[in-house]
């Protein structure tokens, strides 16, 4: 390891630096068949059959569903032999989210059963909402079922990357996380796998510091704090909050919930089906949380077809409620009504105040649903103080609100969320010298959510712009990687430098973005994440449901990017004449178009 440059440095091929590929297949080969540069003179054929793939470095930043998608990915689309692939991890292991998030009561808040990658079913989850260490159990199965940690460099954070126009690739800065050595590596393409709530913050409240006692967040739980009998502080009112409030509120002396704003908490996702295993059965609204019995997990694992219809039954619900984003419409008001009547019942009589302050004036879906089992019914037990005025400043012992009051506790909860991935928290830096950050100003300029202007061969996965509001992110991370994917196999085969999409299909797409969301609930007044902890900002999520986005990026509409080729001729990769199969001298490969009837035919 150390500061060695990247191996096509003066047009040379040579020896990888990238130290967690391992011998084999798509390991450290002793010879690279990797681009060769740019030859000058005249045009020249090459001497290759048609599109034969050039050996493609990628590196990808982050391991958790993400990453393990893509090298899933990579080994089903890409020829063996032609691509490498690093997945740069900061953390120790991996898992990303699944990991990190600890909490009491952390869990997937869409059925488990669609909380698994579209194509790998599983039959067996406990729960019908999978608490968090069993999610991240399903992730190491999936890694080591398919040898994913081989691609693995862990404890390793990526802090840059520049593009290197000449080359063709990106030089990457990395960071040892337990030594603080500083390496290099370098790729032709780059993939961010960061996920959107992966960097958790501390609030910005006067004085959050001189707290004496124990103080941790939602994201980075502290363990070894003893909260049987003590009096607790949650401040937020989030997702994570509502899952955390109910389980502290059946071990703690007291919980304070410090509520900023109002939030919609509603039935689950996937009611439909949630019913259907409960048999019909008049369950509490307030606990719909549901233990799949051994019968229930065999019908699964012995008729695939029932579990398959299970699984897109709720999918379907979900792409079909997207009407409820829509302002004004009739789904939108009745959701309105039904969550209202639900919490107002949920609150039980009286506890006026806190309904009228939780209960928001927005329609529901401006900020992200909750579906918070047990949550008010934890907000109104006696030993649950919902603390409805603004935090003036944290004092050693406790909190000053803004009516003058002072709240003692033991411990002090922040489940106060994260800094929200509209930018990436890494140094990107094109070609032009220019970062990532400075390039977009104060907003964003993501094409789906996944592709940049002006910063080639350089793919997010799930980004601003994509579904982050719309049900379970699995379906758009794996469709996004495939997108990605494509275009490897296109910069491979193709002969490509770099590819990026043009400004023009961006402003677009972004115009058809503003005009869509005029009439969206989430330009209404609440403060959310998706808007970058703004009442008022660009509405960044993708304007259709799941379905829709996925039918978007299914395949690269190529007229949307500019392309720039190693050699001065595009069709260079037409070679010397030869397809594939006439080197390797395969009868069917050298007549896939004869057939007996009108099927798809392809030639490799
Ligand atoms: C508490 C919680 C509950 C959630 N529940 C749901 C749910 O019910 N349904 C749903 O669809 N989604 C849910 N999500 C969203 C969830 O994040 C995604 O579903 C999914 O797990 C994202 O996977 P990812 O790999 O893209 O990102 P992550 O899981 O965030 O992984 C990103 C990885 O990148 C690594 N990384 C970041 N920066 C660097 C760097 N500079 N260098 C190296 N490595 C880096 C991180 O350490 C991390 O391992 C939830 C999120 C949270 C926080
Ligand atoms: N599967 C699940 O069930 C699940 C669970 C947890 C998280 N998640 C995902 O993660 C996302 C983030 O959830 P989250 O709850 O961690 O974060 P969040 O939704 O951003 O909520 C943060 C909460 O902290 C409050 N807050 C922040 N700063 C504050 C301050 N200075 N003073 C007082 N209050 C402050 C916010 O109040 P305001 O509203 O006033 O800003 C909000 O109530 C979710 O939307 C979801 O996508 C999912």
């Amino acid at each position: 390891m150390g500061d060695n440059p990247p191996p096509l440095e003066g047009g040379q091929s040579g020896q990888s630096q990238m130290p967690s590929i391992v011998e084999g297949i798509n390991g450290v080969a002793s010879s690279y068949d990797y681009p060769e540069p740019t030859p000058e003179g005249p045009y020249q054929i090459l001497d290759q059959y048609h599109s034969k793939p050039r050996r493609l470095r990628v590196a990808c930043v982050g391991a958790g569903a993400s990453g393990l998608c893509l090298a899933y990915k990579m080994n089903k689309m890409l020829e063996a032999g032609t691509w490498e692939l690093t997945l740069f991890e900061k953390n120790s292991h991996y898992g990303g989210t699944w990991l990190e998030n600890t909490y009491p009561g952390v869990a997937c808040d869409i059925p488990s059963h669609n909380y698994t990658f579209t194509w790998d079913p599983k039959p067996d989850w406990s729960h019908f909402f999978a608490y968090g260490p069993e999610i991240q159990r399903y992730f190491e199965d999936f890694a080591k079922r398919h040898g994913s940690e081989r691609y693995m460099k862990l404890s390793t954070k990526v802090t840059e990357g520049r593009w290197d126009e000449e080359q063709g690739i990106w030089k990457l800065t990395l960071e040892d996380q337990n030594t603080k050595e500083i390496w290099h590596d370098w790729c032709h393409v780059w993939i961010n796998g960061t996920g959107i709530l992966n960097n958790w913050r501390w609030p910005d409240i006067e004085g959050l510091h001189d707290f004496k006692g124990p103080k941790m967040h939602s994201a980075c739980w502290d363990h070894s704090v003893d909260l049987e009998g003590k009096t607790i502080g949650v401040i937020g009112n989030g997702s994570s909050s509502v899952q955390i409030v109910p389980q502290l509120q059946k071990i703690a002396k007291q919980v304070q919930v410090y509520i900023r704003s109002s939030t919609w908490i509603s039935p689950p996702f996937g009611g439909g089906a949630l019913a259907k295993v409960q048999g019909g059965k008049d369950v509490d609204p307030g606990h719909r949380q549901y233990e799949f019995t051994e019968e229930d997990k065999k019908k699964f694992r012995d008729y695939p077809e029932y579990h398959l219809d299970f699984r897109k039954g709720i999918e379907a619900e979900i792409n079909g409620l997207f009407g409820m984003y829509r302002q004004g419409s009739e789904l939108s008001d009745l959701f309105r009504k039904v969550i209202t009547d639900e919490m107002n019942r949920r609150m039980g009589p009286g506890h006026q105040e806190l309904k009228d302050f939780i209960i928001p004036t927005w329609a529901p879906g401006c900020r992200r649903i909750s579906p918070g089992d047990g949550y008010l019914e934890a907000l109104v037990q006696p030993n649950v103080e919902p603390v409805l005025k603004g935090i003036e400043r944290i004092l050693p012992e406790g909190i000053l609100t803004n009516d003058g009051v002072e709240h003692k506790m033991d411990v002090l909860v922040c489940a106060t969320g994260f800094q929200v991935a509209f930018k990436p928290a890494f140094n990107v830096i094109n070609a032009a010298g220019k970062s990532i950050q400075d390039d977009w100003g104060t907003g964003v300029n993501l094409y789906m959510g996944v592709s940049a202007p002006r910063f080639p061969n350089y793919y997010t996965i799930v980004g601003p712009g994509a579904t982050w509001s719309n049900g379970t992110l699995l379906p758009s991370i794996e469709t996004t990687i495939e997108y990605a994917v494509k275009m490897m196999k296109k910069i491979s085969t193709e002969n490509i430098k770099a590819i990026e999409v043009q400004q023009e299909a961006l402003d677009d797409l972004y115009n058809h973005f503003d005009t869509f969301h005029k009439n969206t609930v989430w330009k209404e007044e609440c403060r959310s994440w998706f808007k970058d902890g703004k009442v008022k900002n660009r509405i960044y999520l993708w304007p259709g449901p799941t379905i829709h986005f996925l039918k978007s990026i299914k395949d690269p509409r190529m007229e949307d990017y500019n392309i720039r080729w190693r050699h001065g001729n595009r069709f260079a990769f037409l070679g010397n004449g030869d397809i594939k199969a006439t080197v390797t001298k395969d009868v069917h490969g050298l007549s896939s178009y004869m057939r007996s009837s009108d099927h798809e035919w392809s030639v490799d």
